[in-house]
């Protein structure tokens, strides 16, 4: 049990990685608690998956409603051990065609809502003087990829404010990392062009798409005692997509 009597925030844990992670989680022994905006679904996994798991319907998006998540989570677990900042979305368009609507949406849920998290949660984790904050990434914000301005944007984003968050927790007991998942079958990648997700495939050194349990495993590494002297790091996860 590697996970024993800790407490995770798992963003987007209702769907595609999130999912896995959230199963991950529970089987080391984590109280978990979802947070999506897919009330639906979420309620379902919550019903699902038993006590040690509670939804939370929040867009991370908006920071009032992920603050009011954060007391509610520390009102039911009694604390905050992890955050995974596992939600993100795409809303493709090359450059010029981009509309400023699909830029900002992305921006505002991938790039503020991970901000909103961790700032709502490191207060707790520096009162408690330990904690793992980890946020994901993309193999397109470390090396940009065709129709993705705003997503990649985010993406390196998430890179440079790990960093900085490292340079800024790490006396406080807190270690932050980032995973940079490569192409991954998940709900997300359903809406590629199939041309486009072999092409993804045949550039990978093992020749297939991560599965949603490849990356919720690098997850649970990096939320595991065992990464406890791993801070500020990007962990590619992404079968070798380019070296
Ligand atoms: P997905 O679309 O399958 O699942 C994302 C989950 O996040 C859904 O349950 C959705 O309801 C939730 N979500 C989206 N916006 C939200 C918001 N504003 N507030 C709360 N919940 C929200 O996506 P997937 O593939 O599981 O992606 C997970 C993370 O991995 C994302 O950050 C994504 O950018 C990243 N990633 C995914 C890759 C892939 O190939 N699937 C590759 C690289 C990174």
């Amino acid at each position: 049990m590697r996970l024993e009597n800790k407490v995770a925030i798992i963003t987007g844990g209702a769907g595609g990685i999130g999912y896995a992670a959230v199963k991950r989680f529970l089987k080391e022994g984590a109280k978990v608690a979802v947070v999506d905006y897919d009330k639906e679904q979420g309620e379902k996994i919550a019903a699902d998956l038993g006590e040690n798991v509670a939804f939370f319907a929040v867009d991370v998006s908006k920071l009032t409603e992920v603050k009011q998540m954060v007391e509610q989570v520390v009102a039911h677990f009694g604390k905050i051990d992890i955050l995974v900042n596992n939600a993100g979305i795409t809303r493709d368009a090359t450059l010029v065609k981009m509309s400023e609507e699909d830029f900002e949406k992305v921006i505002q849920i991938n790039l503020n809502g991970v901000y909103y998290c961790t700032q709502s949660v490191a207060p707790h984790m520096i009162a408690q003087g330990s904690g793992k904050i980890i946020s994901t990434s993309s193999v397109s914000g470390v090396y940009g990829n065709f129709g993705q301005t705003n997503y990649a944007a985010t993406k390196a984003a998430i890179i440079g404010m790990t960093k900085t968050w490292a340079k800024e927790l790490g006396r406080k007991g807190i270690n932050v990392n980032a995973v940079a998942p490569g192409f991954t079958a998940t709900p997300m990648v359903e809406k590629m062009p199939e041309k486009v997700l072999q092409q993804m495939q045949g550039i990978t050194s093992l020749q297939r798409l991560g599965k949603p349990e490849d990356i919720a495993n690098a997850y649970l590494f990096l939320a595991s005692d065992e990464a406890s002297y791993i801070t500020g790091h990007v962990l590619q996860v992404d079968g070798g997509i380019m070296m």
